[in-house]
């Protein structure tokens, strides 16, 4: 028996290893940055005889494994390899690092919130205009800002995307409009002023594309990009609304006048359904990026990760958007939909803007009358008439009968008995399973309507669907609580009522549950998320090809449609970074990062501290330096800035040498980067850094002084505690010393984190910045 089963072990574990040494996949060779020196064609000349070097073959051979070269600022090329080729690529000097491309690694982070942001003038419910005057009036509304989507592609028939009254497109432009399935030139405009599409490495692990799933072209065959697009720089549209004239209103972008540059970089993924997933593979992204570099975007968005963070030199967005900051891009990016565990976000590089997600103050309300006369708060954007009881039944008492109970009450696919859910109003439960997939399925038993009542998990989260049948979706308190009627009685009924728009809804903003958390697990001495921007029920443009659902089975189409993820909060933060391009055309990527996150708000519209989903406070592990406020951070005050070459200095101390920059004698550490946040791990005992502001204010003579809410048991001293400046652009230094103030801490806070928060005002600025201490 013994050796029986010894034998199969070696069988089971061989197989896999063999199977991978022979493995010809797709490797990033990283080289580092371009000297400039070589034109397009030498850089792709090089890269073919690097990869053939290596291979052993001539270069016509070469030719057929590389996939891209890239050739604008970041310098490398993929190519398919086998597993010993890449190993021997990584061994040579000039090599900064092979990154093995993986299918699955990155995927989608899947009009009422400019005005709750404050964007709107008065219609604001928390404007704070008096402060700065109007931001987009300033910023000429992003006129002359050229912003680029990594995304799924664009539906360019969308009124949001129009050119109506823009300028020509800019001289400096150098993109182009990529023609393929039922996208030509005539779709670019002043507003579209590019389109590209990449799928090699996509078609390299899939195959040709199934041009049934996808469009083999930059147009949207998923809604995801069209979306995201027009949130960052959609054009004034007036009443729209999404299914059944809910939250009718004006659409538009936080940039209505910027340019919009669109690569394709997302892809559906074979036999899954687009509801469960979408890929975007990094080679692919990386080409995109390089593109966008070359073609002079100012600002690119991108509402992309992966589900583990990596490593720096494994992260083609990472090493990307390095490579962007070099050339002054701003990269702003989602933090990920993975909460609330903590640890979860991704897009962690210190160059890059990370984004959370939270509610706005608007909902959709949608009440529920139970048979006993109870109301509950449902939120619904599905289209309802009627207004009549209905009997009301709990998915785990209308299992099919070849059902297991494990699942009950979850509403899976082909698990309800039409016989049982027929005519009647169906309580599901969140868990597994889509939220709209759930709605699916209730409508193919037959049901009238559902409620999908949130799990523990979700907690008072709402999230509002386009269902494919009447819905509205409740609390976990409430779930529980219509459960409870449907066992107290025999012949339970429901009512519910039509969906109508609430504003000015309180508290919000609120910490999106599903937001990714912090800490930091690739340096868990930079503080991340940065900040967080509305991600909740957002309103923008849709794909035509695409249903509200992303359901194949529903049959549906809309222009606008609701969306919620880290993916709509990024467009919100992408598009006021080009507002402050416009407005301050020389500062760089990390004064314009500096300026969003000393400038936001901790305070929801009650005045309150923001809080976190479940209703405790949030910390800044969900919220970052706080939630954006456009109008004031056109002006900070005081920056926190930094260079590409203190990114390459810090890249150095991490071992990631790009060849043509000289790393300095001294380590840059995370802690030296001048970051406009604060996170020290492990502290034993005290800790000192040094922080530098640059004045950006309008006066010449200003004077600040040092405000610090220190975490509970630390003592946190800036010295001085005073800033003189005489004139705009200079700098002045502090530092931060945080002491440990007894041994009783470390039994309070165990390995957990502290919060405060510390920084600087000149009784007109206010300039804050979070601080997470944990001990050793
Ligand atoms: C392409 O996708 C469609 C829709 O899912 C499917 O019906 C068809 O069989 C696919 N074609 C190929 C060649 O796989
Ligand atoms: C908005 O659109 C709806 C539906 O198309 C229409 O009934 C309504 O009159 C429009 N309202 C305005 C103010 O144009
Ligand atoms: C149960 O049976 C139905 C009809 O026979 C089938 O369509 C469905 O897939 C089955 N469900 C499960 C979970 O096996
Ligand atoms: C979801 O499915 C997984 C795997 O089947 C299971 O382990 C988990 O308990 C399920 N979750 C819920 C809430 O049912
Ligand atoms: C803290 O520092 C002290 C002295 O510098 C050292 O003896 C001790 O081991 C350190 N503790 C931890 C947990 O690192």
């Amino acid at each position: 028996m013994k050796r029986h089963h010894f034998s199969f072990l070696l069988f089971i574990i061989h197989l896999p290893i063999l199977a991978f040494c022979s493995e010809r996949k797709v490797y990033i060779v990283y080289l580092g940055q371009h000297d400039g020196s070589q034109s397009k064609n030498e850089i792709e000349d090089y890269h073919l005889s690097h990869l053939s070097s290596i291979k052993a073959i001539d270069v016509e051979g070469a030719r057929s494994s590389l996939l891209y070269s890239y050739k604008n600022s970041f310098n490398g090329y993929a190519a398919v390899l086998t597993p010993d080729e890449a190993s021997r690529l990584s061994e040579l000097d000039e090599v900064v690092s092979v990154i093995r491309s993986d299918p699955r690694k990155y995927s989608m982070h899947t009009t009422r919130s400019w005005e709750f942001l404050g964007l709107e003038g008065e219609k604001g419910s928390w404007n704070s205009n008096k402060m700065s005057g109007g931001l987009l009036q300033k910023a000429k509304y992003g006129r002359g800002v050229t912003v680029g989507i990594l995304d799924s592609g664009v539906w360019p028939e969308s009124k949001s995307f129009s050119d109506r009254g823009m300028r020509p497109v800019p001289k400096s432009w150098r993109g182009i409009c990529q023609t393929g399935q039922e996208f030509d030139s005539s779709h670019c405009n002043r507003k579209l002023v590019g389109a590209r599409y990449y799928l090699k490495g996509y078609e390299n692990y899939y195959g040709p594309l199934n041009t049934t799933l996808d469009y083999r072209s930059p147009r949207d065959k998923d809604g995801h990009g069209t979306h995201t697009a027009s949130t960052v720089g959609g054009r004034r549209v007036a009443n729209v609304s999404a299914l059944g004239g809910v939250a009718r209103g004006t659409a538009f972008g936080g940039a209505p006048l910027v340019h919009l540059a669109i690569y394709k970089a997302c892809w559906a993924i074979p036999g899954v359904s687009k509801v469960q997933g979408n890929t975007c593979f990094e080679e692919d992204m990386l080409a995109a990026m390089d593109d966008a570099i070359g073609d002079g975007v100012d600002v690119i968005s991108i509402s992309i990760g992966t589900v583990r963070p990596m490593p720096y030199a494994q992260d083609g967005i990472a090493l990307g958007a390095f490579h962007a900051a070099k050339s002054n891009i701003v990269v702003a990016c989602s933090a990920g939909n993975n909460g609330p565990a903590p640890g979860t976000l991704s897009n962690l590089a210190p160059w890059i803007i990370t984004i959370g997600a939270s509610t706005v103050d608007r909902t959709f309300v949608a009440p529920v009358e139970l048979g006993n006369g109870m109301l509950i708060e449902g939120q619904s954007v599905t289209p309802y008439s009627s207004n009549k009881m209905y009997p009301l039944i709990y998915a785990g008492d209308a299992l099919a009968p070849n059902v297991s109970k494990g699942d009950s009450g979850q509403c899976l696919p082909n698990s309800l008995n039409p016989k049982k859910v027929r005519g009647k109003i169906v309580l599901c439960i969140r868990g597994n399973g889509t939220r709209v997939g759930k709605g699916m399925e209730v409508k193919r038993a037959g049901g009238a309507g559902f409620i999908l009542g949130n799990g523990p998990a979700n907690g008072a989260e709402l999230t509002c669907d386009s269902h494919v049948l009447p819905a509205t979706a409740v609390t976990h308190y409430d779930a529980a609580r219509i459960y409870d009627y449907i066992r107290s009685t025999d012949s339970p009924t429901v009512r519910i009522a039509p969906a109508r728009t609430a504003l000015y809804t309180k508290p919000a903003p609120v910490m999106a549950a599903f937001t990714s958390r912090g800490p930091n697990i690739i340096d868990p001495n930079i503080l991340k998320p940065d900040i967080t921007a509305p991600g909740v029920n957002i309103l923008a443009a849709w794909s035509e090809a695409d249903s509200p659902t992303k359901l194949e089975s529903d049959p549906r189409i809309v222009e606008y449609n609701f969306e919620s993820g880290t993916s709509m909060a990024c467009p919100h933060v992408a598009a006021t970074a080009a507002l402050l391009r416009a407005i301050h055309k020389k500062w760089s990527t990390a004064a314009i990062r500096s300026a969003l996150m000393t400038t936001a708000f901790q305070s929801d519209n009650m005045g309150k501290p923001i809080t976190d989903a479940a209703g405790a406070l949030a910390t800044p592990f969900a919220l970052g330096a706080g939630h954006l406020m456009p109008q004031r951070a056109a002006d900070p005050g005081l920056v926190y800035d930094a260079s590409y070459s203190d990114y390459a200095a810090y890249l150095c101390s991490l071992g990631i040498n790009d060849p043509s920059f000289q790393c300095p004698n001294e380590q840059i550490v995370s802690s030296n980067l001048n970051y406009p946040s604060l996170q020290i791990s492990r502290l034993n005992g005290t800790f000192t850094v040094t922080r530098t502001v640059t004045n950006v204010g309008g006066k010449h003579n200003s004077c600040y002084f040092s405000h610090v809410k220190p975490p509970t048991g630390f003592l946190v001293t800036i010295r001085p505690s005073l800033l003189v400046f005489d004139h705009v652009g200079q700098k002045r230094s502090f530092t931060i010393t945080v002491k440990v103030r007894d041994n009783m801490v470390k039994r309070i806070i165990g390995d957990e984190y502290a919060f405060g928060w510390y920084g600087w005002n000149d009784g007109i600025h206010n300039v804050n910045s979070p601080m997470a201490i944990s001990l050793a």
